[in-house]
């Protein structure tokens, strides 16, 4: 059984360690990470907001080095995002009963479309997109010069949140497109894209659609734009330590391995060992039970009762 089980996670040993190569955050070919672009994405938006009125979207105006994207805030009270929903927040229709946590009076959703840097933060191999990557993130707006908030979460309890995209690409004929989602944490999920070209979700992240493309998923992560290597100073590490990372995997992985087949060959040899032993055993209680020591001298005993002797005189008919 326990050889079992160590043959068997040596063969899913590849399939373990495939995981982190499929993770987007890894790959991502910019220099800075998708998480690191959400947090300057507030500030920007966060900047935006001059006297702000509730339930009005405000665009932010971006560094150039991030031009192609484009980003707006609004601020709500939370009553009212529960109670009232928003009709329409660009490509996002918010329903009644949408809750954040923990509470805040007022909060903030920040807008995302990402547009040709799409495929620069939320690279998805094996798929192209026909739509921009949209982002909606809720952030408490109790002080709008806080910068790197955390983000709130929020679930909508009622009926999801829609997103429905405009001038989408038609798929490729015989393809079929689909809705995928980033969650805050970097895993991707897909799901069926409703007549329309809308997405629907139950939390905030990001949302576009896809349609799987002909090109064989690679582990190889394209060049780093050198436009997206200056987004932000002091992060040109960052794919070094990336590199570091895989390193670690593959020596990891390997030496992994080593370990699990000496520990399976151990067991093998101490499951046969017993074996013997066991025989050994069964051979030795054999003959102990048929010698019996006499005097420093083995004898052999014998077993079974034998017909008692009777007296002659003792039977009386
Ligand atoms: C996206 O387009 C803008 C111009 O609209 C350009 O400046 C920027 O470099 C482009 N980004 C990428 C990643 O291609
Ligand atoms: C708002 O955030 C800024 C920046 O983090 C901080 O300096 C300021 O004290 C905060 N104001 C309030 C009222 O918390
Ligand atoms: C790019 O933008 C970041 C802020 O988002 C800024 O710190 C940096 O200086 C900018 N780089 C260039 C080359 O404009």
């Amino acid at each position: 059984m326990r050889v079992r089980s160590i043959f068997l996670a040596l063969f899913s040993l590849p399939f373990l360690l495939s995981l982190p190569f499929s993770s987007s955050q890894l790959f991502t070919d910019s220099a800075i990470s998708s998480s690191e672009l959400d947090a300057i994405l507030q500030d920007c938006a966060f900047k935006a907001f001059f006297n702000p009125k509730t339930g009005v979207p405000y665009d932010a105006k971006l560094p150039k080095n991030l031009s192609g994207i484009s980003v707006s805030a609004m601020r709500l009270k939370s009553g009212s995002l529960r109670k009232r929903g928003v009709q329409s927040y660009k490509e996002f229709h918010i329903p009644i009963g949408v809750i954040e946590q923990p509470y805040v009076e007022r909060l903030v959703f920040v807008y995302h479309n990402l547009g040709n840097w799409s495929k620069v933060f939320y690279p998805l191999p094996g798929y192209s997109y026909l739509a921009p990557v949209l982002g909606l993130l809720a952030y408490s707006g109790s002080n709008l010069s806080a910068s790197e908030l955390p983000e709130l979460d929020i679930r909508a309890s009622d009926k999801p949140i829609l997103i429905k995209f405009s001038n989408v690409k038609s798929a490729p004929s015989g393809s079929v497109a689909k809705c995928v989602y980033f969650d805050l944490h970097g895993s991707v999920q897909f799901d069926i894209l409703s007549h329309g070209n809308a997405c629907s979700t139950l939390q905030q992240g990001h949302f576009s659609i896809v349609v799987e493309s002909n090109v064989p998923s690679s582990l190889a992560p394209a060049p780093a734009p050198e436009s997206v290597a200056v987004v932000v100073k002091g992060n040109g590490g960052n794919n070094k330590y990336k590199v570091w990372i895989i390193v670690a995997y593959v020596v990891g992985g390997l030496l992994l391995v080593i370990v699990l087949s000496l520990i399976a060959a151990r067991v093998i040899r101490i499951r046969k060992d017993m074996e013997i032993q066991q025989l050994e055993w069964v051979d030795d209680s054999y003959e102990s039970l048929k010698t019996t020591s006499i005097g420093g001298t083995k004898a052999p005993l014998a077993m079974g009762t034998r017909t008692k002797p009777m007296l002659e005189n003792d039977y009386i008919p």
